[in-house]
């Protein structure tokens, strides 16, 4: 129950009041359904009355209605008059074309709302260390994305998204000028190689990926006019990664993995890679001891999503020498992902500043 809206009496202590805000589930879900619903998009293009809203949205209007008035409440929509709504500044804010891209994220049916309510689970990930995500829909978020062409591309997109962030750090970071051919291992649906690539044209690129991404991947690879350049894998990491690349790249790959399987990932890699060949690890790096809110707010994710989580750099130092590598440089960059230039390791020190 909303306790802040129906004034349940907690008394004045101290903090009573922050910690309500911060326990109320109704406002996070009755927005979530009105994004999921697209029902500011239908209020900013004139579908205004409660049963036309209704009928546009697949609602039952005795239901939509009460759901209009709490979020009148909260300041989303106003009711200027009887049954007739009106988006505030704050609902526009969750219109779909909003630059915030909010709405997308906070879709039940897409990945980010499916993130968030796998937090329902979260009582058994504290009492097991067991990932939420898998008890409360039934199958990892990977298989989960194999089974809905809509889950997998909301995914792909908030990669894409993110990966406007960290991929031109990777490609201007590094001395690149010396590498014939990347690999991009988990690439998603190619950012970072496409940016690498087109900043390198005498480089060639390998992208592995599961196979509805590596389609996805592909696809923007052609747009990109890079197909002649590159070589999309369907695969699954842990079978086999393609051999003969100068450098493997993991961007934010490891931290999807409890050790055993992030371990399993990183050896196939250094067999790929050979007694020549380098690893560049993108990841978020977790300080050591107490950590900062960030760090512990992703943590938990990793946690309830994944039965994962991010490492500080004695963990990935581990990781690492038990995969036969070590990791050369260590870089932290602005956009908040370290890298991690590992090469085999019996390889010269004198390697390690490249990437
Ligand atoms: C967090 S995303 C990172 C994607 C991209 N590297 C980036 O940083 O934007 C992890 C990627 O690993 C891929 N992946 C998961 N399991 C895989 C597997 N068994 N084999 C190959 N790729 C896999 C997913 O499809 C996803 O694109």
């Amino acid at each position: 129950m909303d306790a802040e809206t129906t004034g349940a009496g907690y008394g004045d202590s101290p903090g009573v009041d922050g910690l309500l805000a911060m326990c109320d589930l109704v406002s996070p879900l009755a927005i979530r359904v009105a994004a999921t619903l697209r029902l500011p998009d239908l209020l900013g293009s004139g579908c205004t009355e409660i049963a036309d809203l209704a009928r546009k949205s697949g609602t039952e209007a005795g239901a939509l209605l009460f759901l209009m008035r709490y979020l009148v409440g909260k300041g989303l929509f106003t009711e200027p008059a009887a049954g007739h709504f009106e988006l505030t500044s704050t609902g526009r804010a969750l219109t779909d074309d909003h630059p915030s891209r909010l709405r997308a994220s906070l879709d039940l049916n897409g990945t980010g709302g499916r993130f968030d309510l796998a937090y329902t689970g979260l009582l058994d990930t504290i009492r097991t260390g067991r990932a939420a995500y898998p008890q409360v829909f039934g199958r990892s978020l990977w298989d989960d994305l194999a089974a809905s062409p809509y889950l997998s591309s909301s995914f792909d997109s908030m990669m894409t998204t993110m990966a406007a962030h960290w991929a031109p750090d990777v490609v201007t970071r590094h001395r690149w000028d010396d590498v014939r051919h990347v690999a991009d291992v988990g690439g998603g649906a190619g950012d970072l190689l496409i940016e690498l690539l087109t900043a390198h044209p005498e480089m060639r690129g390998t992208l592995t990926e599961l196979p509805a991404t590596a389609a996805k991947a592909r696809d923007a690879l052609a747009r990109a006019g890079l197909r002649d350049r590159c070589e999309v894998v369907a695969g699954s990491f842990f079978d086999s990664v393609p051999k003969g690349a100068d450098v493997y790249v993991l961007a934010h790959v490891l931290h999807n993995w409890p050790d055993p399987e992030a371990l399993e990932i990183l050896r196939r890699c250094a067999e790929a890679a050979g007694p020549r060949g380098r690893l560049l690890i993108v990841d978020r790096l977790c300080g050591d001891g107490t950590v900062s809110y960030p760090d512990a707010a992703v943590n938990l994710h990793m946690l309830v999503v994944f039965g994962s989580k991010e490492r500080t750099l004695a963990q990935f130092t581990e990781l690492v020498q038990a995969a036969g590598l070590r990791i050369g440089t260590v870089e932290h960059t602005p956009s908040g992902s370290a890298h991690l230039s590992c090469l085999p390791a019996e390889a010269p020190s004198g390697a390690a500043s490249r990437p």
